[in-house]
């Protein structure tokens, strides 16, 4: 057990923590009998039918037929039970096996099969009372699949798993065990396959790939078989392998030590122990591996059994006269060849030995204890023998004689799942028989509790997750060459809590996901539970009995959260829900988390009590958490708009969701964080897909749009056809709608893309729409809701950027003074969410062009550096990266480098942090003829190329054609005069296209200049 508290193991008796004094959690009690409620969950539905029943039924009579048919669902019982399934259906011959249902096990997949294989087996042997085989034979399909299942009158289940099974079943030979992918996949590799391709079935739109079942490598669970290759190269773990390391050396020349290495499901106890036999690869020793299995808890001598008959060499067809002979050669080496105890051990392994040896005549305990002290003496023996020697340096070592010691290291793993005459001998190996030069490592899971005798001294290590650096190391060596997004390895940090086998596991889903192989990265709700731990993890859940409800109620309410408010959305009475709280900390699933808070211990547990919560009641816990968010806890929901958003989304509360995420959308905005703004409005827009058409809709719709259209220009730039396409779809939403909310806005947005685009055609009537707005508006002879001055200086301004570019200097001087004469800071920066522009600063940027335009530039200049003041006193990153615009471009018109090159080096520096990219295009660009002025043209020239193509990538139209007048400059210093007339040429057919002329006369100016050279 462990403190919650300071994490520290905890003794058995004790109620308080001796590291830190806190209480400790009650221990957890046996895992009841699941109640038979409704559950989602992954099940291996297990199909088996008869082989040619209607041939039997001619060739036995009734009652043969009948008793042929008994026996062969007793034996399918029998199996079931042996491997926790459940036998759900019998119709006829066919019968339904389910594995994971009631209770989930870790190895569900791996006990299908071998429920699978035990079938095909037994089947064979079934005879009438005459002993008469009836020669039955059998076809048996799996399939893996999330399903719902319940109990009502008789067992239900809603999921395609069963009828898959079915549908493989019929696919398989008479014998044969067929396996759908899901189930081979998560069965892991102690099973040999033959491959058979895809193979269409019958009510399933793809070919699935099935895999028959050909041999079994170990009679063991899908962990006994993790952590053993040691694939990958291992990972942190100095301070523990150093442990061993000193262990070994330590026994190497005197007597038997043990470590225990503790630590839950996956977290590199098994690896561990494989990095240490791997670190002593270079010295002569002898390592074996004694593993318990979760299908043998109660199988005498278990792990000792298997491996004598690994070690022994035993094939899957070898004959008992094979095996007894295979047996007697190994239990020679460790010189054990009196026929008593060679007739002792080939019973303790089953093999009939056929009067080889004399009878034993004692009784069964008599037995086991003498096979106990064969095997002690068995070990012991190893230990002096010579040591397996593979390479030749320590063949070398050997014959030097270095190799006196011959130690020897066991690995004993899973001792969780150990039997209880193996634990008695473990106890007697490591006490009274203690042995010489040998290394026990074993390892446990917690639940693991066992005094061993005082004499063995066994030190144990608690392993710890692994931090994050070394998460993240992991999952970029299990990427090997595929270049995952920042955004994906770090989901998958936060979800595996630094459990390696975690780790494995999602990095694999992660890179199966398609499309980040091509680098798009997932979004957080892109990532479930990996299928290879949900049974692993539904397991730990369904030990929980009536707790794993409160679990999936906590789950609705993220990993952390306050326990009150657990306790009000659980609703059960005050002594249940504490009872069942102490269950949830005493099985280390939940922690506490600081004052009053709870905390899941790891986010793919709470994923998996998510995700096997049935809908119907996840809709109704959110709907509780809710009604407590708004009314009782409401100081939790404060300034989060997105969390009530969340639970309402989730609750099918889908319009009251978008309400609170045009708010979240909106705060995050006023916070100066746009991308945040943009997600949580696509999200609100994304809730009300499923919202039924209708007024409250088309308002909560509008309200989105109308803020993700500038969010967007923020983002993407205002030429981007993200921008316009919201854009227009506001435009049109806003005129289908009776009085046209938000009209004004709306128009501008819309008018902005168009001017962005240079569509001037677009642009000019809805700017002039604007403009007679306005001035309805002043004149009072309209109410839009909108104030007269913001209305004026959002219409001259457009219509000034407007003639600006069209070359119209003198009426866009005139606009844009009117606008920026409007302007008051204290008043017109609360406009800033409505346009996502501040007219004061950016009106002074065109208002300074403009001056420029007109051959002010004292005045162009005093209007740039007024708009830098401004936006520095104002929280508007969008806003200040426009004045270094404002300043950059002004200082080039004026022919000053050295001031150009200031303002465009700290617009690249601060809008890449904000992710403005038509910023930082026109900044490398202007940084671009800055830096050939000052004598390097051709690197300025690749600054500026560069930035023309981000620029253009945006989607933004104007401003090229001067963009070219100052490329033209620098080709011209380089000699590369043809090419600039080339591209000034284009730039002049463009000008005939877009009508943008502001430019036209520096452009024809260099066209002549380069002309006559
Ligand atoms: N330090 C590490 N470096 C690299 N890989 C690791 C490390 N620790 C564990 N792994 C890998 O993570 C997976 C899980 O490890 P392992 O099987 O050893 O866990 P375990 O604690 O023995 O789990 P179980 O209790 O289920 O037996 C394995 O594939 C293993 O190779
Ligand atoms: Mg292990």
């Amino acid at each position: 057990m462990f403190c919650t508290q300071c994490g520290v193991r905890a003794m058995a008796p004790s109620r308080f923590c001796g590291q830190c004094g806190a209480r400790l959690p009650v221990p957890v009690p046996a895992p009841e009998a699941p109640a038979r409620e409704i559950s989602r969950r992954q099940m291996t539905v297990l199909f088996c039918d008869l082989v040619g029943s209607t041939t039997l039924a001619e060739a036995l009579d009734a009652e043969d037929l009948f008793e042929a048919l008994r026996a062969y669902h007793t034996l399918v019982k029998r199996i079931a039970v042996r491997f926790n399934g459940h036998v759900a259906k019998v119709v006829g011959d066919g019968v339904d096996v389910y594995f994971g249902y009631p209770m989930a096990n870790e190895d569900d997949a791996v006990r299908a099969i071998h429920a699978g294989l035990a079938i095909v087996e037994g089947i064979g042997s079934l005879a009438g009372p005459d002993g008469k085989p009836y020669g039955l034979g059998v076809r048996v399909g799996l399939a893996t699949g999330r399903v719902t299942v319940g109990q009502t009158d008789t067992l239900a289940i809603a999921g395609a798993t069963p009828n898959l099974a079915a549908r493989i079943q019929a696919e398989a030979q008479p014998g044969q065990v067929l396996v759908s992918p899901v189930t081979r996949r998560i069965a892991g590799p102690q099973f040999d396959y033959d491959d058979l391709g895809p193979v269409a079935l019958k009510g399933f739109a793809d070919p699935v790939r099935l895999s028959a079942v050909a041999g079994v490598k170990g009679f063991n669970s899908r962990s006994a078989w993790r952590g053993r290759d040691g694939a990958l190269p291992m990972i942190g773990r100095e301070r523990e392998l150093a442990r061993l390391r000193q262990a070994w050396e330590a026994c190497r020349h005197g007597p038997g030590e043990a470590v225990l290495v503790m630590g839950e499901a996956g977290l590199g106890k098994s690896r561990l122990a494989t990095a240490l036999a791997e670190s002593l690869h270079d010295e002569p020793h002898l390592v074996i591996r004694l593993q318990c299995s979760p299908f043998h808890t109660n199988s005498v001598l278990y792990p000792f059994v298997q491996h004598l008959m690994a070690a022994a060499g035993f094939a899957r067809h070898d004959s008992p006269q094979a095996q007894i002979e295979k047996l007697e050669a190994q239990l020679a080496i460790a010189g054990i060849s009196e026929p008593q105890d060679l007739a002792l051990m080939a019973s303790l392994l089953d093999i009939p030995v056929d009067g080889r040896y004399p009878p034993l005549e004692m009784p069964p305990p008599a037995r086991l204890q003498l096979a106990g002290e064969l095997l002690v003496r068995y070990f012991a023996e190893l230990t002096s023998q010579v040591p397996m020697v593979s390479t030749e340096a320590l063949l070398a070592l050997y014959f030097r004689g270095v190799t006196r010691s011959k130690p020897l290291l066991i690995v004993f793993d899973d001792l969780h799942w150990i039997d209880p005459s193996s634990l008695e001998l473990l106890d007697k190996l490591l006490s009274t028989a203690r042995l010489q030069h040998t290394l026990f490592v074993l390892t446990a899971r917690p639940g693991f509790e066992h005094c061993f005798p005082p004499q063995a001294r066994v030190p144990t290590i608690e392993l710890r997750r692994l931090d994050a650096g070394q998460s993240r190391q992991m999952v970029a060596q299990l990427c090997h060459a595929i270049d995952l997004p920042a955004s994906s390895v770090d989901l998958i940090l936060s979800k595996t809590d630094g459990i390696p086998l975690f780790i494995e596991e999602m990095t694999r889903m992660v890179q199966d996901v398609q499309g980040v192989r091509s680098g798009l990265g997932l979004g957080s709700a892109g990532l479930g539970v990996p299928d290879t731990l949900l049974d692993l993890l539904t397991e730990r859940l369904d030990r929980l009995g009536p707790a794993k409800a409160l679990a999936q109620a906590a789950a609705a309410l993220g990993q952390t959260f306050p326990t009150d408010l657990l306790a009000a959305v659980a609703q059960l009475p005050a002594t249940t829900f504490e009872d069942q709280l102490n269950r949830l900390l005493a099985s280390g699933l939940l922690l506490p988390h600081g004052p009053g808070q709870l905390k899941f211990k790891h986010a793919l547990v709470e994923n998996t009590a998510y995700d096997t919560t049935l809908l119907k009641t996840r809709v109704a816990l959110h709907g509780r958490v809710v009604e407590c968010l708004q009314g009782e806890f409401a100081a939790l929901a404060q300034g989060a708009p997105e969390l009530l958003a969340h639970h309402l989304a989730r609750a099918n509360r889908a319009l009251e969701a978008a309400r609170y995420l045009l708010q979240a959308g909106v705060q995050s905005l006023q916070g100066g964080a746009p991308r945040e703004a943009a997600e949580h409005l696509k999200a609100g827009l994304q809730a009300l897909q499923g919202v039924a058409e209708g007024p409250a809709r088309a308002e909560v719709e509008l309200g989105l749009l109308s803020v993700l259209g500038p969010t967007t220009m923020v983002l993407m730039g205002p030429g981007s056809a993200q921008f316009g396409e919201v854009q227009k779809r506001a435009y049109a939403l806003c005129q289908s709608l009776p009085g046209k909310p938000r009209q004004f806005p709306i128009t501008y947005g819309l008018c902005l893309y168009h001017w962005g685009r240079a569509e001037f055609d677009q642009a000019l009537p809805l700017a002039q729409q604007l403009l007679h707005t306005a001035n309805a508006i002043e004149c009072g002879e309209l109410d839009l809701g909108v104030a007269p001055h913001e209305a004026v200086m959002a219409a001259c301004n457009m219509n000034g950027m407007i003639a600006f570019h069209r070359g119209e200097s003198v009426q866009a001087l005139a606009h844009l003074q009117r606008s920026v004469s409007l302007y008051q800071p204290e008043r017109d920066a609360a406009l800033y969410p409505v346009y996502l522009m501040d007219f004061g600063i950016f009106g002074r940027f065109y208002l300074a062009l403009a001056h420029m335009a007109c051959g002010e530039a004292e005045a162009a200049q005093q209007h740039a550096l007024d708009a830098y003041t401004l936006a520095q006193r104002l929280n508007q990153p969008h806003s200040l990266g426009f004045s270094m615009l404002a300043n950059f471009n002004i200082a080039v018109m004026r022919q000053e480098p050295e001031v150009a090159l200031r303002f465009a080096e700290q617009c690249v520096a601060f809008s890449t942090q904000f992710g403005f990219p038509e910023f930082i295009g026109m900044a490398r660009i202007v940084r671009g003829w800055a830096t050939a002025r000052r004598g390097q043209p051709e690197q300025g020239l690749a600054d500026l190329e560069e930035g023309v193509r981000l620029w253009q990538s945006t989607g933004f139209e104007n401003w090229q054609t001067w963009f070219v007048c100052l490329k033209a400059e620098i080709l011209a210093e380089l000699g590369r005069r043809e090419q600039a007339v080339l591209e000034i040429d284009e730039q002049l057919e463009r000008i005939q296209r877009n009508q943008e002329r502001q430019f036209l006369p520096q452009l024809q100016r260099w066209r002549a200049a380069l002309a006559t050279g």
